[in-house]
């Protein structure tokens, strides 16, 4: 709980008094904590593990919004405005949640101000990340995103051969989810970043260059 970007600098005496009004939820990869457009307004912190917000269309595609790990919370926008959820929430892995009532939540705010300053903080952080993921969708072709959101990887994940990053495949669905693209546009894009030399073909895993991305056009 330190370690939480809503908890930051808060005595630790307040912190265990916090946490008795903590509700903890187990979730296997996979299994989803709300649906887009539900009406619910808990609050959940994450302790352990990941989750990912995404958005579906008609026919199942996935948009993925945001993943968000240990010590980010999730579910605060219904909790704050108590409209429908704006997104469905998955476990990426197993992942352990702590909930929190929406009043909890509020007389916890109202004892503890510098909490909201966090909360401030953190929905700027994701607004900043929203808005580099609308000027991609904006400004980027497909094979322009992929490059994008491979080298980002890369460079989170650090594993290099080369000089170059070295990632896992993802099935071109997955890819697609990240993106926002059509799973056949990923396919095409793919296999023209391949054909040009952009990414490198490792049976399980992609080489990709960290300045890739001065190399293509947008
Ligand atoms: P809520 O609308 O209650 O339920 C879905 C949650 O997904 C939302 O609260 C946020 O916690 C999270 N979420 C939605 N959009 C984004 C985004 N662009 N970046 C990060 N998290 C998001």
């Amino acid at each position: 709980l330190k370690k939480s970007i809503l908890f930051q600098g808060l005595p630790e005496g307040d912190l265990r008094k916090i946490s008795l009004s903590f509700e903890f939820i187990d979730l296997p990869m996979g299994e989803v904590l709300f649906y887009e457009k539900e009406n619910s307004s808990d609050m959940y912190l994450v302790l352990e593990g990941k989750v990912r917000a995404s958005l579906f269309d008609e026919h199942g595609n996935e948009l993925v919004l945001a993943e968000l790990g240990p010590g980010e919370f999730i579910g605060e926008m219904s909790m704050i405005d108590q409209l429908p959820r704006s997104a469905t929430v998955i476990a990426e892995e197993p992942t352990r949640l702590a909930s929190l009532s929406r009043e909890t939540f509020l007389k916890i705010i109202r004892e503890n101000p510098d909490i909201a300053i966090n909360v401030i903080r953190a929905l700027v952080t994701r607004l900043r990340r929203a808005d580099d993921m609308i000027e991609a969708l904006a400004f980027r072709n497909v094979e322009s995103r992929i490059v994008k959101f491979l080298v980002e990887t890369g460079r989170e994940k650090g594993l290099t051969e080369n000089g170059k990053y070295r990632l896992r495949k993802m099935t071109h669905r997955d890819l697609a989810a990240r993106v926002g693209a059509s799973r056949e546009a990923v396919t095409k894009a793919l296999k023209a970043l391949v054909f040009k030399g952009i990414i490198e073909d490792r049976g399980n895993f992609w080489l990709i260059s960290p300045d890739a991305e001065e190399k293509i056009d947008p």
